[in-house]
């Protein structure tokens, strides 16, 4: 039985004071749903100490949005995962669309990123996801094959226990348009299919798929419905209590 899990990719807002007041909302208001749902806040670099501090001694979970491969040195820029580990951050979002398309990282540098992660024993949540030219052309199935074979290249099926997917189609983030729950099933089906073929049946039944792409309150429950939905990761509504905390009660309702 897959625990659901529900992300918050906080991107790049709030201010230390706004994100540590956000981190304790969701912590007080997650602090049953927690006993049945994992939850997961992935605030910008610079608040990673301050909203690990708010939420220590509760069962949320911080994580990153990104990190480097190597361990230190001439990187101008770039968080490392040692320091990643030093701040109390327990998993890193990798290969997110934006990520992807806005800042130019290639399967090949999202795979690094992921090995180092499992390496270093933090959870990767790797994004894959279709642009909406690519949607529109039907070729869904084959990217999500190519960004599956590209970040989890080398990847171990005992290292799979850290790995969650999370299916973003690109079209979906931030617009305001959601996948329909079958279109989200679909694709969520054809990784878990990917995930059997390319490990086993137990790596398939054990790894979370994540919807993630405009969730919000009022069609989570839709989507984590699905067999094949594990969770969600959220942006735009993992940034105000009042949006969160409800996706966090659909995930408690579906699971029971
Ligand atoms: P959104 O973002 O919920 O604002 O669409 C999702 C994401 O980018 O992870």
């Amino acid at each position: 039985m897959r625990r659901y899990l529900i992300a918050g990719n906080w991107k790049m807002n709030t201010t230390r004071e706004e994100g540590t007041e956000l981190a304790k909302a969701i912590a007080a208001g997650s602090s049953n749903a927690t006993a049945t749902v994992d939850v997961l806040i992935c605030p910008p670099f610079p608040y990673l100490i301050p909203i690990t501090e708010a939420v220590a001694g509760t069962q949320v979970q911080v994580g990153a949005q990104n990190c480097h491969f190597e361990a230190s040195g001439a990187f101008t820029g770039e968080t490392s995962l040692e320091m990643l580990t030093d701040v109390g951050a327990s998993s890193v979002i990798l290969g997110h669309s934006e990520r992807r398309h806005v800042f130019g990282e290639t399967d090949a540098d999202i795979n690094r990123k992921v090995l180092k992660t499992l390496e270093k024993g933090l959870q990767a949540v790797l994004c894959v996801g279709e642009l909406l030219e690519e949607e529109e052309s039907g070729l869904t199935k084959s990217v999500l094959d190519r960004q599956m074979d590209g970040g989890l290249k080398d990847v171990s099926a005992e290292a799979m226990a850290n790995v969650v997917i999370a299916y973003e189609p690109v079209w979906a983030i931030g617009t305001g348009k959601t996948a329909t729950p079958e279109q989200a099933e679909s694709a969520h089906d054809h990784l878990r299919k990917w995930l059997e073929s390319r490990y086993s049946a137990d790596v398939a039944n054990a790894t979370r798929i994540l919807y993630g792409g405009s969730v919000k309150p009022n069609n989570a429950e839709d989507l984590l419905s699905q067999p094949n939905v594990d969770g969600a990761l959220v942006g735009g509504a993992s940034l105000i209590p009042e949006n969160f905390l409800p996706i966090i009660e659909a995930g408690v309702k579906v699971s029971s």
